[in-house]
């Protein structure tokens, strides 16, 4: 998605709560447990996360690495939405140990070797190509050695949406309310919305390959790789050389 373009999409998508709603229902839930139950705690860390939409992945961040007011461990927390960004501080109501910023993950404003571990939670995936690969240089140049990155990433070709699709049954019997949101906000219609994205190339969903590469290239050691969500999803933490 071309910057400006993909900005005024995301700041629509967050007026409309879309993602917001859209992240209520189990399977997102499940794909959360699964990266939070890989994750090195270490309650001194600075952290960055990439993307990090309304910020509902920070206190899953800050309660499974240890970090509290007193431990000495902050959340950095980038997004080019303004929108997602002032959702994410009125919702989580300014905590000490996060501080928000507006700006570009293909173009990060912190000094080389910041943080002990980068997320990147379905934030990279919904970049054109370039500005993705970009933006993992850019995770790993930001990021101590010994640091680890976690990415969870929708994958080429495993649609996402039709999968999807499949699991509205199961997801009704552990979920009625949220998919009851769902329905409402017409998620599985929209979900076709990004077939279009992903041939235009305005979203990457990289192919695992694709991932990995680009991880080795930019002085990532692979030491988690793992399926999620049926496969339609792929989750990786890697650690800096
Ligand atoms: C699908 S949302 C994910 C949000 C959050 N990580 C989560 O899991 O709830 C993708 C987020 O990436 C942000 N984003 C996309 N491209 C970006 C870029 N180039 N720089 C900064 N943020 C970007 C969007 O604004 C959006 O908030």
């Amino acid at each position: 998605m071309i910057e400006d373009g993909g900005k005024r999409f995301w700041n629509r998508y967050y007026l409309e709560r879309f993602w917001a709603m859209a992240t209520r229902l189990k399977c997102f839930q499940d794909m959360n447990e699964q990266i939070f139950s890989h994750i090195v705690p270490d309650s001194k860390a600075i952290v960055l996360e990439q993307g990090c939409g309304v910020g509902r992945n920070i206190p899953l961040i800050l309660d499974s690495m240890g970090i509290d007011e007193l431990s000495g461990g902050k959340v950095h927390a980038v997004d080019f939405s303004h929108e997602a960004l002032d959702l994410a501080k009125e919702k989580l109501s300014n905590p000490v140990n996060v501080v928000f910023h507006k700006g570009n993950m293909s173009q990060l404003s912190f000094a080389d070797e910041t943080f002990n571990a980068v997320f990147d939670i379905f934030a990279g995936t919904y970049m054109p190509i370039k500005g993705w690969k970009l933006g993992v240089i850019e995770t790993f140049r930001v990021m101590k050695p010994g640091g680890r990155a976690y990415f969870l990433y929708f994958i080429h070709g495993r649609n996402f949406g039709s999968l999807f699709k499949k699991q509205v049954i199961d997801e009704f019997f552990h979920n009625p309310a949220g998919l009851y949101w769902a329905m409402h906000l017409k998620l599985v219609r929209g979900l076709n919305v990004w077939d279009k994205f992903i041939a235009n190339g305005d979203v990457v969903y990289p192919e695992w390959e694709e991932l990995l590469d680009i991880i080795k290239f930019s002085g990532g050691i692979v030491e988690v790789a793992e399926e999620s969500f049926l496969g339609a999803c792929i989750f990786v933490r890697a650690i800096k050389s």
